[in-house]
C-alpha cells in the first residue's frame, strides 16, 4: 500500500498537494487544509475585533469544509450558521437536513430562513418562468440581499461565506472582461460595512482551491450535498470555471497569480479612483440601495407577478 509522504502512515487513497508535488494521508491533508485556513484568515485580519460572528452555510462542500476548519482552528470563537431554503425540490430539502444535522452534532446555532414561506416564491418558480434574466443571477440577487439582511437583523457584525479561489477567479475573470470596475472593486478578502445596515463579509477559504475543499471534506468525513443544483446545468459559470482549469494546466498556478495581482496591483489603485456608491434606504424594505427601490425588492414584485401569472 501507498504510503503518506508526510508520516509514512500507509492508507488509501492519498490526496494529493498540489503545490509541493506530495501525496498525503487524510490526516495529514486536513493539518495542512486547516493550517492554510488559519493563515488565511490571519493575514487578513478577518476576525479582527469580530464580537458576533455568522457562516453562511449552503450545504455544500465550500461551506461545509469552511464550518468544519473553524471550529477545529479556533475552537473558542463561537458562531452561528445562516442557512437559505431557497425551495428547489428535493434538492434544497437535501441542503437544509444535512446543515441542520452538522448544526446537531457540534451543538451550533442555526438560523434557518426558508424563501417561499417568507417571500411567497421559490427559486425553482423563477427556473419555471420565461425570463431574460437568468436564474442563476437572480439567485445570487436574492442570496447576498437575504444573507445580509438576517445577519444584520440578528446583530451579527460579520458574515463569513465559503467562496473559494476558483468562485473568485472566475468572478474576477468575468468582471475583468466587460471591465466592471465597481463590481471589481468590491472583491476582496474582507469587505468592510459601507452603511450601519451593511454587515462585514469575510471569505476565508479565498486562497483554497475547489479541489482543496472537495479532499478536506472527504478527509474530515464530512457530510454534504454532492449533487450539483438541478438549475444550475450548463451554466456560463461553469463553462468558465472549466475554461481556467484549462488555463491552469499551461500557466501553473494561474488563480492564484490572478488574485494576487488583482489584491496587490489593481484594487488599491481601483480603490482610489472608484468612489462607493452614495446609499439611501429602500422605498420598500428600509435596507441599503442605490435606487429607490432595491434590486431584491424590485426583482420579488417582478418573480411575484410572474409566478402568479403563470
Ligand atoms: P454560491 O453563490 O452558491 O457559489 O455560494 C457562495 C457562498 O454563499 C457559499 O459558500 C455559502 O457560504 C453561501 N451560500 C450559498 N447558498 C447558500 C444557502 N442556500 N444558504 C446559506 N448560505 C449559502
Ligand atoms: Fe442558485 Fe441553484 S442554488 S440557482
Ligand atoms: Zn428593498
Amino acid at each position: 500500500m501507498d504510503k503518506c509522504s508526510r508520516c509514512k502512515t500507509e492508507e488509501k487513497p492519498l490526496f494529493r498537494l498540489k503545490n509541493l508535488n506530495m501525496l498525503v494521508c487524510s490526516q495529514c491533508f486536513a493539518s495542512y487544509y486547516e493550517k492554510k485556513v488559519k493563515n488565511t484568515v490571519l493575514k487578513y485580519g478577518m476576525l479582527n475585533g469580530v464580537r458576533r460572528l455568522a457562516l453562511a452555510v449552503s450545504g455544500g462542500k465550500d461551506s461545509m469544509a469552511l464550518a468544519r476548519a473553524l471550529l477545529e482552528v479556533f475552537p473558542s470563537i463561537k458562531f452561528t450558521i445562516i442557512h437559505l431554503n431557497l425551495g428547489i425540490p428535493n434538492y434544497s430539502d437535501e441542503c437544509q437536513e444535512i446543515v441542520e444535522k452538522f448544526c446537531k452534532e457540534y451543538s451550533i446555532e442555526l438560523l434557518l430562513y426558508d424563501l417561499k414561506k417568507y417571500n411567497g416564491y421559490s427559486i425553482y418558480d423563477f427556473g419555471n418562468i420565461k425570463s431574460k434574466k437568468r436564474v442563476c443571477g437572480v439567485c445570487g440577487t436574492v442570496k447576498r440581499y437575504l444573507m445580509n439582511k438576517i445577519a444584520y437583523e440578528n446583530g451579527f457584525d460579520t458574515i463569513a461565506t465559503g467562496h473559494n479561489l476558483d468562485d473568485i477567479v472566475e468572478i474576477l475573470f468575468n468582471l475583468y472582461i466587460n471591465g466592471s470596475i465597481e463590481e471589481l472593486v468590491r472583491i476582496k478578502p474582507v469587505s468592510s460595512s459601507t452603511h450601519s445596515k451593511i454587515v462585514r463579509k469575510i471569505k476565508p477559504l479565498i486562497e483554497m482551491t475547489d479541489r482543496e475543499d472537495l479532499y478536506y471534506a472527504i478527509s474530515r468525513n464530512l457530510n454534504y450535498v454532492s449533487s450539483e443544483c438541478p438549475l444550475v446545468k450548463g451554466s456560463r459559470m461553469i463553462n468558465r470555471k472549466k475554461l481556467i482549469l484549462k488555463i491552469e494546466e499551461e500557466i501553473p498556478n494561474f488563480k492564484y497569480l490572478l488574485l494576487k495581482t488583482h489584491l496587490k496591483r489593481f484594487l488599491p489603485m481601483l480603490e482610489e479612483y472608484v468612489l462607493p456608491p452614495t446609499l439611501r434606504e429602500c422605498e420598500d424594505c428600509g435596507m441599503p440601495s442605490i435606487n429607490t427601490v432595491c434590486s431584491f425588492c424590485k426583482l420579488s414584485s417582478k418573480i411575484l407577478k410572474l409566478v402568479e401569472n403563470n
